[in-house]
């Protein structure tokens, strides 16, 4: 029975909206959400990698709330905010590199990436960007015109912003190869086709900068080899074009260091943030150098609600419980859980169906093998009869667990129980489906 926001929705919401689940959500609580009618629901999505401390932890909520006592819009092309000032003194610590030390705060990832493109054109005086096949950079207009993870995306919305040329990304299903072809062999391939790029469709001079996912999220949760980011910071020092980490969703812990960049070591000219910043406040962030951020003439950047105070103050918090709870312990501990019960579900009879399981921290990708119907669709359908949220991704037959980052042991082995659960539910209906197509 559809309740009445249900009805409301359906008549009154774009179709231009999906979504997982028919729920209307009421409350969240650190790892669980809570619908209309009571239902709790554990939640391995964190809204698309959002609350990664935990639905309304108390900390950040407080935050916001005193800082809605004191100002809530102090509009950054009017003055400087305080909050704005308090946070990016306390980013400041945690950037993976010291050169990145010169901030643009807006609300959204894709605003982000559109601030972004901006900044690589005006600083190089060069027009085109790189992207990767299987980039998601976001919806608006530029952004997806910058998106090559799935055709949804732009479809319709053509002509595109112009300057955008994509380049292959070192993923084996992408690239028609074996599930076991080693990391080095799939980068340096990847690397050739950049090569080719330059050579045969934008020169040099013409690219400013080439944008890279530390880990593909959209385009199926796969983390860039450590060989391809640093034979593409070789190919951009080589030519004088900016390299751009949009860590929006590898970010803020989310793979087990604070930035997904740190763990490869290798240094980009730019990095993007959003999501775990505010826990769910919208803000982005645009950090680079001062040599590339201090170029931009004044009136280039900003926006009405550019780093608005009430999620200036609400991220401020978020650095506090990541420092005052050891989040990222927890991750690396809580990943180690997940990666053995997935593990031990591989090697149940349902758990046959999965083809690889990749990934960081509590970013964990799991693809099937090629079947006729879609194995992850069917698996996050049943989380859900099971009460978990879990989401699918890319073109490819892949399910992404994203739960928050302060995930709990006990939680973590609720999480495990009922994707056993689902495996199972799936491997029956598979073999039911199977039975009747033969009868
Ligand atoms: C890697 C990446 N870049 C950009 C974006 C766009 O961010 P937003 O949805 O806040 O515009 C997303 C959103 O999912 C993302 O995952």
């Amino acid at each position: 029975m559809q309740t009445e926001a249900e009805v409301f929705g359906a008549e009154h919401i774009t179709s231009g909206v999906g979504r997982l689940t028919e729920y209307v959500l009421e409350k969240g609580e650190g790892s669980y959400v809570f619908t209309d009618q009571g239902k709790k629901l554990l939640d391995l999505t964190s809204g698309i990698g959002v609350v990664n401390v935990g639905h309304c932890h108390p900390t950040v909520t407080k935050a916001a709330q005193s800082q809605c006592g004191k100002i809530t819009h102090a509009q950054v092309n009017i003055t400087y905010s305080a909050a704005q000032i308090t946070l990016l003194r306390a980013l400041l610590d945690v950037m993976p590199f010291k050169e990145l030390d010169t901030f643009f705060l807006t609300n959204s990832g894709s605003e982000a990436i559109e601030s972004c493109v901006r900044i690589v054109r005006t600083v190089t005086k060069r027009p085109n960007v790189i992207v990767v096949q299987g980039s998601y950079h976001g919806r608006t207009a530029g952004a997806a015109a910058m998106t090559r993870s799935k055709t949804v995306y732009s479809m319709g919305g053509h002509p595109l912003m112009g300057g955008v040329f994509a380049t292959a990304f070192p993923f084996y299903a992408q690239q028609g190869e074996p599930v076991d072809t080693p990391e080095e062999q799939l980068s340096q391939k990847a690397l050739a086709q950049l090569r080719l790029l330059l050579e045969q469709q934008t020169a040099p001079c013409d690219t400013a900068a080439i944008f890279i996912e530390t880990v593909l999220g959209e385009g199926g949760y796969v983390p860039a080899p450590a060989s391809f980011l640093q034979g593409v910071r070789a190919i951009c020092d080589e030519h004088g074009i900016l390299y751009v980490a949009d860590e929006i969703q590898s970010g803020y812990g989310r793979t087990g260091t604070m930035f997904a960049v740190e763990r490869i070591g290798v240094r980009p000219d730019i990095m993007v943030m959003a999501k775990g910043l505010a826990n769910g406040f919208p803000l982005s962030c645009v950090v680079g150098s001062k040599e590339i951020m201090k170029k931009l003439p004044a009136g280039t950047l900003g926006g009405t609600y550019a780093g608005n105070a009430v999620a200036c103050a609400a991220a401020t918090a978020v650095l506090d419980v990541f420092r005052d709870e050891r989040v990222l312990e927890n991750v690396a501990k809580r990943s180690e859980q997940l990666l053995a019960g997935l593990d031990a579900i591989r090697h149940t009879p349902a758990g046959q169906t999965i083809e690889q399981i990749r990934g960081h921290g509590l970013m964990i990708g799991i693809q099937f093998k090629p079947h006729d119907v879609s194995i992850g669709g069917m698996l996050a359908q049943a989380c859900v009869e099971h009460g978990m949220l879990v989401l699918t991704t890319s073109i490819f037959d892949v399910i992404r667990l994203v739960p928050p980052l302060t995930i709990t042991e006990s939680e973590m082995d609720e999480a495990l129980r009922i994707l056993c659960a689902a495996f199972e539910a799936v491997g029956q209906r598979l073999g039911a489906a199977r039975a009747t197509s033969t009868m």
